[in-house]
């Protein structure tokens, strides 16, 4: 009887404390349930005036945009489009596109379902024949800690340049692409990304093999996509610049049909600076210039860069910081297209493999290369890898500021201790403007029977490619490989 007693009072206190524990988390939920989160403004051409909102909720729940101007009062001359609420992995995404934003102007949105709001800021930009952007890539967080350090980065972007007009992220958001670390990516960059347009360039970590996580993360102009299951490719005109993003998750890499696509859209605009963004870059010493996938980018998309005068691409994936000098499908030529690859915003940083270099890119292609992390190969001043500098460990942002017929890259890095930027890099191209002529003016889009024929095309490439040109080259380097595991401990 006494323990009868006793287990009905245990039941009774556990059913007591669990509902003292569960109100709030009940309270929580209703407060949030409609609530953005995961909020951007991604930018979709004409200088910023067409602005691709997309943004989160727990419950199902109208989409609404309102938009004010520097006065706070109502922008009328804007379209809005009709709203998207799909469901996704449990959550409710919603997108808004708004196209015709006055030029020049600090607009002040809100998305939410109207009583549930949260508030944002992009600057639209106006004719000016210039543009200044900043870059970052390879956050590629799990945790909160790591996420936030990504953060810092970014914040230091912006007091190197306040007045950026867009960030293009070049890719891997986060490390596995789950709703958590979504989630936690939120909690560190949410403040920054309401306050800027982002340009989002898909990494093989942000849902390849997924399907539609990252297209489903961002509201982008998919008009012109070959196909948004693994990512995106779009473009947009900023000053007189125009921006080609890739999606290298296309067929391992980028896909015939899409480097078809990115040479009728780099021939339809006579802007004066082409600049490609991509995630996969096509040059680097870091641990994944060993392999076929973005090697076989320096046989592709440099041959359509080349014929389509592009001035610069830059890239991700490596988390190393390179940039080559200027090349025509692989030969150096002064005329020709920079690559930089940028180093990682986050915190996973890679050794330089020295064994690569004459094996699938020449020495002298290499204008500047900083690793960000101690040891071993810390940069390369021109004949040594093994130079270090211990300023160099932190996370990487680029700045870059077009006026006319000049472009200026700084590159810099945020010491994880010293908390201070400093500059690793400064490219400075000069070109005639004027001198671009559209070429193109037909339809560049891509039905679902030429997509899939060129996919097919672009395997069998991938293979070709594998067994003819990669693998003999591999094969030779396997002994310095051998060599730099038991020396170095890298592969
Ligand atoms: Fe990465
Ligand atoms: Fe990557």
């Amino acid at each position: 009887m006494k323990n009868a007693k006793r287990i009905v009072c245990l039941v009774l206190s556990v059913l007591l404390l669990s509902s003292l524990f569960s109100a709030p988390a009940a309270a929580d939920t209703a407060e949030t349930g409609n609530s953005p989160v995961r909020v951007s403004a991604c930018v979709a051409g004409d200088n910023g005036r067409t602005v691709g909102f997309c943004w989160y909720t727990a419950e199902k729940a109208d989409s609404v945009v309102t938009l004010r101007d520097e006065s706070g009062t109502a922008i009328a001359g804007a379209t809005l489009s009709d709203p998207v609420c799909e469901a996704w992995e449990g959550l409710w995404m919603h997108k808004v596109t708004a196209s015709n934003l006055p030029a020049e102007t600090l607009v002040t949105y809100t998305v939410g379902d109207g009583a549930n709001t949260v508030t944002g800021t992009v600057k639209t930009g106006g004719a000016a024949d210039s543009v200044k952007f900043i870059e970052i890539a390879d956050v590629q967080a799990s945790s909160a800690e790591n996420f936030e350090k990504g953060a810092a980065t970014l914040r230091a972007a912006f007091e190197a340049l306040p007045d950026a007009a867009f960030v293009a992220n070049c890719g891997d958001f986060t490390n596995d692409s789950t709703n958590e670390e979504w989630d936690l990516y939120d909690a560190s960059f949410g403040e920054l990304n309401r306050g800027y347009l982002l340009a989002p360039v898909s990494g093989n970590h942000d849902g390849f093999g997924v399907a539609n996580w990252f297209n489903n993360m961002f509201n982008l102009d998919t008009s012109e996509s070959v196909q948004t299951k693994n990512g995106v490719n779009y473009s947009f005109d900023y000053g007189n610049a125009h921006f080609a993003v890739l999606n290298t998750n296309d067929c391992l890499n980028v896909s015939r049909p899409q480097l078809k696509w990115l040479k009728n859209d780099m021939n339809s605009t006579d802007k004066d600076w082409k600049i490609v963004f991509i995630h996969k870059s096509p040059y680097t010493l870091g641990k994944d210039g060993k392999w076929p996938d973005a090697l076989q980018l320096q046989k592709t998309l440099t041959k359509v860069c080349d014929e389509t005068n592009v001035d610069l691409v830059i890239g991700g994936h490596d988390h190393q910081y390179l940039r080559t000098k200027p090349l025509t499908h692989n030969r150096l030529d002064e005329n020709g297209v920079t690559y930089l690859l940028s180093g990682t915003a986050g915190s996973k940083r890679y050794e330089v493999r020295e064994f690569l270099a004459g094996h699938f890119m020449k020495k002298q292609f290499i204008d500047a290369l900083v690793v960000q992390k101690g040891g071993y190969g810390n940069y390369w001043n021109g004949t040594d890898w093994k130079s270090t500098d211990e300023n160099n460990i932190g996370g990487c942002y680029n700045t870059v500021e077009i006026t006319g017929g000049k472009l200026t890259l700084n590159a810099y890095i945020l010491g994880d201790e010293s908390h201070q930027s400093k500059k690793i890099d400064t490219l400075t191209l000069t070109k005639n403007t004027g001198e671009n002529k559209i070429t193109f003016t037909g339809d560049n889009t891509t039905s679902k029977a030429a997509y899939t024929a060129g996919s097919i095309l672009s395997y069998a490439s991938l293979l070709f490619y594998t067994l003819t040109n990669w693998l003999p080259r591999f094969l030779a380097l396997v002994p310095e490989l051998i060599y730099s595991v038991a020396v170095y401990d890298t592969f």
